[in-house]
């Protein structure tokens, strides 16, 4: 079984986004554990009761392959914020080499060098500039979908509304951004590993013209700058940011941009029409929208899981890990962990405990992208209750069949059509 670690930058990103490990996994399936079973079909379906039989084995168990995995909230806080863990291993640090797997593989200093670089661009005020263009996009979306009456919510609206925000972010010029779409999803679609040979070509061809793409634009911002991510950091080139970490940067935030969004909001609405009582609550009242984001984020996050590996040997829930060992942080078990959230099972999207969730991971790699993916989803679920309050599940959902990323892939609904867009006092609320 092949990994993706033989197709470029952007394919080794695909490899690393939120699973560091794809080997391990593979490798993991074999061997017929409870940490198996959640990736095999059964897991695919539901893992979380496969999260509560680990759990009740103990709050860090060993892998069959020497590794460890934790279900335990506290545990996965701990590894994820500890400095003696990284996300690769010390000896396998880049450094100043030419090969470049991006911030979210990269260990401290490099690491918070280049995440300084691109934070601006997810700043309180800088959600506040994109708040108008997140709420015409959704609003634009939803009179489209109301129109058919019955129609695919993930196609509608969950994958184009974090693309059209992404692209026009990093400054994609708009008669390039479907082709951008197109091959960062490619990558981003094949986070759990590469499925076949031609599953390895595709993404190698996807690949190619992911960077040639990028370095187009590269030369365009370099020669007229505009507001924009790629035209900030094009600015910092061979000065904050080596030439040959920019193109692994700008590919980062493009498929982390669309690949977790898109299913956040799937989940969102899910978790909603399965659970008529709690769309209800939003359709009376729209400004629990942040607050049921939250909860969705707990209760089925998109990103399931990611690793660690440590640095040293160090102690973990009374067993010592050593050094060269990974611990598999189950963000999705740790998030319905009964020490931190009362009836875990439970979705309540008035829950005051919810945004102490793992979704977005925690310590130096926490989520760069959450608060754009909280607004984004906040102003979706919100102008959906207020807009498209009969919305019902209208088929079968088909889900991804993916293991780390969890989402569906189709979700069709029916509405009897969409009300007009509110006048005034639609700000997204947390
Ligand atoms: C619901 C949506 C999202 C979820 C659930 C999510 C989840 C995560 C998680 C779990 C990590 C950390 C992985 C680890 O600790 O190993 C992460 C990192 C990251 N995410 Fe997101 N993400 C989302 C949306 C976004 C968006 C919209 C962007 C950007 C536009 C983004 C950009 C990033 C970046 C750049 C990192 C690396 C941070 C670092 O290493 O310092 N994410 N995300």
């Amino acid at each position: 079984m092949s990994t993706l670690h033989d197709i470029g930058t952007a394919g080794r990103f695909a490899s690393s986004l939120y699973r560091q490990r794809a080997d391990l996994w593979w490798a993991g399936r074999v061997r017929g554990d409870l940490l198996s079973r959640v990736r095999l079909r059964e897991g695919r379906r539901d893992p979380y009761p496969l999260y509560e039989q680990m759990r009740a084995r103990g709050p860090i168990l060993p892998t069959r392959l020497g590794n460890w995995s934790t279900t335990s909230h506290a545990l996965c806080s701990q590894v994820l914020r500890s400095r003696q863990f990284g996300t690769r291993p010390l000896e396998s640090a880049p450094g100043n080499t030419p090969i470049d797997l991006s911030f979210l593989e990269l260990n401290e200093p490099d690491h918070t060098r280049l995440r300084r670089l691109a934070a601006p661009a997810f700043s309180p005020r800088m959600m506040s500039t994109y708040e108008t263009l997140v709420t015409g996009c959704v609003d634009d979306l939803i009179d489209r979908a109301g129109r058919r009456g019955s129609f695919d919510l993930v196609d509608a609206l969950a994958a184009p509304l974090p693309i059209t925000v992404i692209t026009s972010m990093l400054g994609i010029p708009d008669a390039h951004a479907a082709t951008f779409q197109r091959y960062g999803a490619a990558i981003g679609g094949a986070i759990d590993g590469v499925r076949s040979v031609r599953h390895a070509r595709e993404l190698l061809r996807a690949n190619v013209e992911l960077e040639r793409l990028f370095e187009s634009l590269f030369e365009l911002r370099a020669r007229e700058p505009r507001d924009d991510l790629v035209s900030a950091v094009v600015a910092e080139r061979g000065d904050t940011i080596a030439p040959h970490e920019l193109l692994p940067m700008c590919q980062l935030l493009l498929i982390a941009g669309f690949e977790t969004t898109v299913n956040l909001v799937g989940n969102a609405v899910l978790a909603l029409q399965r659970h008529p009582d709690q769309w209800q609550r939003l359709v009376d009242d729209p400004t629990l929208a942040g607050s049921a984001v939250e909860e969705v984020l707990r209760h089925d996050p998109p990103v399931q899981e990611t690793a660690r590996v440590a640095h040293a040997q160090v102690e973990v829930g009374g067993v010592p890990v050593r050094k060269g060992q990974y611990v598999m942080v189950l963000i999705a078990g740790a998030n319905r962990d009964p020490d931190v959230f009362r009836d875990p099972e439970r979705l309540d999207i008035t829950r005051a405990s919810a945004a102490d969730h793992l979704a977005f991971s925690g310590g130096i790699h926490y989520c760069l992208g959450a608060p754009l993916a909280r607004l984004e989803a906040t102003v979706a679920l919100r102008r959906l209750a207020e807009r498209m309050p009969s919305l019902r599940l209208d088929g079968p959902v088909v889900m991804r069949p993916s293991v780390t990323i969890r989402g569906p892939l189709h979700v069709p609904v029916h509405v009897a059509g969409a009300l007009p867009r509110p006048r005034s006092g639609s700000h997204a609320r947390r």
